[in-house]
């Protein structure tokens, strides 16, 4: 257990553009999640819910005010500092899952272990032990994305998520399909995002260097196998 919260927003405003066509997505917003707790944000489209979450992610900066993940303020690290601490401490479940399409489930969840120092094959140990746990079959383990169900791609994506045993999870909720109440009018539930602090510390490898958010399919190479 720790005391430390796993994130804190202290009065954080966050604008876009120029002073002239600013637009305001946050307004003096302050937060603070402690460690082992879920939180969701629900609002309207465009109400700031994935800004909140980039600057969470330091993925971007506040206009004004300070956040402050795992006791660390974001605004005091240097990019490589903000890449290390997404590496190790966040995991990041996207809202289209972003699997890289010509890697197997299992290969999509050893991915990111390559930047921590594992061997290609004890990565893969580990991705498929993480699999197991989310329940996703040894057989849809060797098959690509497109051959996964939509349920399977999902948890494959959160086993990619969790296998680095990250201290905070990020997450983005698909969008909800319009539903009909009793009296059929169509409604459309709020989007949500989702926090979850964990408070566990891992005795992760060090001197790593890499970035999650710089997954990108087309680049992405296959670690060196072991
Ligand atoms: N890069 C940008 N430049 C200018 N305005 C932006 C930018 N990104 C977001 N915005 C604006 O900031 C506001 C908040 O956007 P944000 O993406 O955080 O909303 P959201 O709550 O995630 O919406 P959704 O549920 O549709 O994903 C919106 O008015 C949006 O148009
Ligand atoms: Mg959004």
């Amino acid at each position: 257990m720790t005391d430390t919260p796993a994130v804190v927003l202290e009065r954080v405003s966050k604008s876009y553009g120029d002073a002239g066509h600013a637009v305001t997505a946050l307004s003096d917003v302050s937060l603070q999640v402690p460690a082992s707790q879920f939180l969701s944000i629900m609002g309207p489209s465009g109400s700031g819910k994935s800004t909140l979450l980039n600057l969470i992610a330091g993925l971007d900066t506040p206009t004004h005010g300070r956040v402050i993940v795992g006791g660390q303020e974001l605004t005091h690290l240097s990019d490589d500092a903000c890449s290390d601490l997404r590496l190790r401490h966040i995991g990041f479940v996207f809202q289209s899952f972003n699997l890289f399409p010509t890697f197997t489930a299992e290969e999509n969840v050893a991915w990111p272990l390559g930047f921590v120092g594992l061997r290609w094959r004890a990565a893969k140990m580990r991705a498929a032990e993480t699999l197991e746990q989310m329940g996703v079959d040894a057989a849809a383990r060797s098959r690509l994305p497109a051959e996964l169900s939509g349920g399977e791609q999902q948890r494959v994506a959160i086993a990619r998520a969790l296998v680095t045993e990250p201290r905070l999870v990020l997450g983005r909720t698909h969008r909800q399909p319009r539903f009909a109440n009793r009296s059929g009018d169509p409604r459309r539930p709020p989007p949500i995002e989702h926090a979850a602090g964990a408070d566990r510390h891992h005795g992760h490898p060090q001197h790593l260097r890499g970035d999650v958010r710089a997954a990108n399919p087309r680049a992405a190479r296959r670690p060196h196998r072991a």
